[in-house]
């Protein structure tokens, strides 16, 4: 931050002056922002603000899911958006109608004009004081931001990650299954694990059982070839987990695992496995090939996580049912 001699009293002009300089010193890729208190979408990143009294802003009241755009269509977005109305329910949030936030979504991205990149929408209980229960008559708010999306080394795919287990405890459950903008545990999570030369960590509940990342799920193949994932009733519901758990039962009908299971995975059965998977959203299915410094399996990507890769990027480029036309001009 400089130092000044003098605060100066800025004009609104000099308001959005400065907020272009903060973008021109730190550019971002986003293309697009909706937001329902400016009644638009806009294209200048300077503008995509929102009031600092709105209570997502200062106490965390707010949710939020990400989409991803691939060659032109949204996937998946219903169950992205199942997700945030059950955690709007959890977060008591109001949210326009399913029908409203689908439209908004499709319109920003159309006016992105983007192809390839990722839709993140957030839904507050709106500005108007800094109290902690939401100020009485707040119009909540409804943002939809389409942006470059996060992008992981090609070494994760191709030689694998490496994790820790986090010292930071688990989420409760309410608020793990929920997919609000507190994400401190998370943030310290992977913090920790880039603090130590690691690419990320993993929670482990109070019953010793495996949780998940930092803003991902994980999975194993047991060496008896049984593709386990964690119950979801104390980690986030991922879209991309439900629907890999889905398109595996291809792999179960070739012989190419034995079954695909949703169940409480100690950590010990779980470190015995030959494959460890990171799954969502943004890394899709990457091979974890080292936790805590002890090898996964061969410490080598296995097979299931590149036919699991596979399989995800062909339903993304041509699942029809889940894929959703955008109007771009
Ligand atoms: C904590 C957490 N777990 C898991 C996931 C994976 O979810 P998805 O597959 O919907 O991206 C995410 C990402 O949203 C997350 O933040």
């Amino acid at each position: 931050m400089p130092v000044t001699t003098a605060l100066p009293m800025l004009t609104a002009s000099d308001v959005v002056d400065k907020l272009r300089a903060l973008r021109a010193r730190q550019p971002v890729k986003y293309w697009a922002f909706y937001s329902s208190q400016l009644g638009g979408i806009v294209t200048d990143p300077a503008l995509m603000v929102i009031p600092f009294d709105d209570h997502m802003v200062h106490r965390g009241h707010g949710i939020f899911d990400t989409a991803a755009i691939e060659a032109g269509k949204i996937y998946d977005l219903e169950a992205h958006l199942d997700r945030f109305i059950r955690s709007a329910k959890n977060s008591k949030l109001k949210l326009p109608t399913r029908d409203e936030m689908r439209d908004i979504i499709v319109r920003t991205t159309a006016a992105s004009g983007r192809r390839e990149g990722s839709i993140r929408y957030w839904a507050s209980s709106g500005p108007g004081s800094l109290g902690l229960a939401p100020a009485g008559g707040a119009d909540p708010g409804f943002f939809v931001m389409i942006f470059a999306g996060l992008v992981y080394p090609d070494t994760w795919y191709k030689q694998g990650l490496r994790v820790m287990t986090t010292t930071y405890p688990i989420k409760p459950p309410l608020y793990a299954i929920t997919k609000s903008v507190t994400y401190l545990p998370n943030v310290l999570m992977q913090m920790e694990a880039q603090e130590r030369g690691v690419d990320n960590g993993v929670f482990i509940d109070e019953a010793g059982n495996v949780g998940e990342s930092s803003n991902m799920n994980v999975a194993f193949v047991s060496a008896d070839g049984r593709l386990k994932h964690p119950k979801f009733d104390h980690i986030l519901s991922g879209c991309t987990s439900l629907r890999l758990l889905e398109l595996a039962r291809a792999l179960q009908a070739r012989g190419v695992i034995k079954s695909v299971e949703v169940c409480d995975i100690p950590v010990a059965e779980a470190r015995a496995s030959c494959e460890m998977l990171l799954i969502g959203s943004s890394v899709k299915v990457a091979p974890i090939v080292e936790w805590d410094g002890k090898l996964i399996g061969d410490g080598k990507p296995g097979p299931i996580a590149r036919a699991l890769h596979e399989l995800l990027t062909e339903d993304m480029r041509s699942g029809r049912d889940r894929l959703i036309d955008v109007p771009y001009a």
